[in-house]
């Protein structure tokens, strides 16, 4: 299960399908099942990759299988998927690894922010062929888009509700009539079987740039949750840690599940403003405490355990990074943390050295 991720280039970041270039193959060549036109695997192999198997191939992502299956459904049909959620619950992570799985390529890929063009979703132009040449195919700049549109892949679009709704709206034929015109040529890129959109909007932009209803009818929305459980938080960070951990070339912290318990305890009790017993109600602060945080805040801990301590993350290697997360603004938030650490870090059992770490990091 490691291997691939030992064998990983010296690049930062390697893409879903170079780190698990091993899974995605050894699925591939054991899957006999029908597979959609284009797609490199079938639609159950993909949910195995995704939700792993318990022996070879690992778990990317941890939460109920049915969502998964809903989404890679989907992207068999002629409707697209979006992906929508609060920040932090993976969607990102997941429509990397689903073009991986279903293309083999999750690099097509824009970025939705509010000053994205509509080249971003079509094709720009390389002024200084155009000049020359004037428009001709050689002349013509093609979008992540449109470039998946050629090869039959998955295109991904990060925070559609972020661009700017006519720049949206460019997608509106690109999905119902699976062609991308371009008048400048007569002509137009129809898209080869494969072809498929996943956005991700983020639940707390919503309002941003609401999807048009029309735009949204050629969507079907999945809605990935907040781990249901601390169980399932703390396997998720444990998980994740331990590959990033890898990844970063970090020595092999032992017994870091303490603190990654602790960790995912404090977030989760500030987001849902309630102890875990349910007994003690508390104030909730301005920052969104996910579990992508939870996750930093950990590998951080790890990298000051294994480079400045004896190896063993202990709590005060989280604490510092948990106030960060916690206390965005330096006022209230501020006054939310103190008052978790008086109420309920320092009352409880076990807790003493993560409160006096947390108050010698005040
Ligand atoms: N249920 C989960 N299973 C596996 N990994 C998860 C899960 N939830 C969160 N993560 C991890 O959290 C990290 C951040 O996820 P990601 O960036 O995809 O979140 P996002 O939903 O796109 O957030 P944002 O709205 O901020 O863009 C990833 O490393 C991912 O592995
Ligand atoms: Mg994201």
């Amino acid at each position: 299960m490691t291997s691939t991720i030992d064998a990983t280039p010296t690049v930062l970041r390697p893409h879903a399908e170079q780190l698990y270039a091993a899974e995605l193959e050894a699925l591939a060549a054991a899957d006999d099942l029908p597979r959609p036109p284009g797609w490199r695997m079938s639609p159950q192999a993909v949910v195995t990759y995704l939700l792993g198997d318990g022996k070879d191939v690992s778990a990317k992502y941890i939460g109920p299988r049915r969502l998964m299956e809903v989404a890679v459904a989907t992207l068999a049909t002629d409707r697209a998927l979006l992906l929508l959620g609060v920040p932090g619950t993976a969607k990102t992570w997941v429509s990397e690894h689903l073009a991986a799985a279903i293309s083999g390529d999750s690099t097509l890929l824009v970025q939705g922010t509010a000053g994205t063009p509509e080249e971003a979703m079509r094709y720009g132009w390389n002024y200084a062929r155009l000049l020359a040449e004037g428009p001709t195919a050689g002349a013509v700049v093609a979008s992540p888009v449109m470039r998946a549109m050629r090869t039959g892949a998955i295109a991904r679009i990060e925070e559609l509700t972020r661009v700017p709704s006519d720049v949206q709206d460019t997608l509106l034929t690109i999905l119902s009539e699976k062609t991308l015109p371009v008048p400048e040529l007569g002509e137009e890129v129809q898209a080869v079987k494969g072809f498929n959109v996943i956005a991700t909007a983020n639940d707390r932009d919503r309002g941003v740039n609401e999807l048009s209803s029309a735009l949204r009818r050629r969507f079907n929305t999945v809605v990935l949750p907040v781990p249901g459980t601390v169980e399932e938080e703390v396997e998720i960070v444990a998980q994740r840690v331990a590959s990033l951990g890898r990844s970063l070339e970090l020595p092999e912290v032992p017994d870091a599940i303490t603190e990654i318990r602790r960790v995912v305890t404090v977030f989760r009790e500030l987001r849902e403003g309630l102890t875990a017993d349910g007994r003690t109600k508390l104030k909730s602060p301005s920052g969104t405490l996910s579990t992508a945080e939870a996750i930093s805040v950990m590998t951080s801990g790890m990298a000051l355990a294994s480079h400045f301590g004896d190896g063993t993350v202990r709590a005060a290697d989280v604490a510092a990074g948990i106030r960060g997360a916690v206390v965005r603004d330096t006022v209230s938030d501020a006054v939310v943390w103190r008052e978790y650490l008086e109420t309920v870090a320092r009352e409880r059992d076990g807790w003493k050295d993560f409160y006096r770490a947390a108050r010698e990091a005040e």
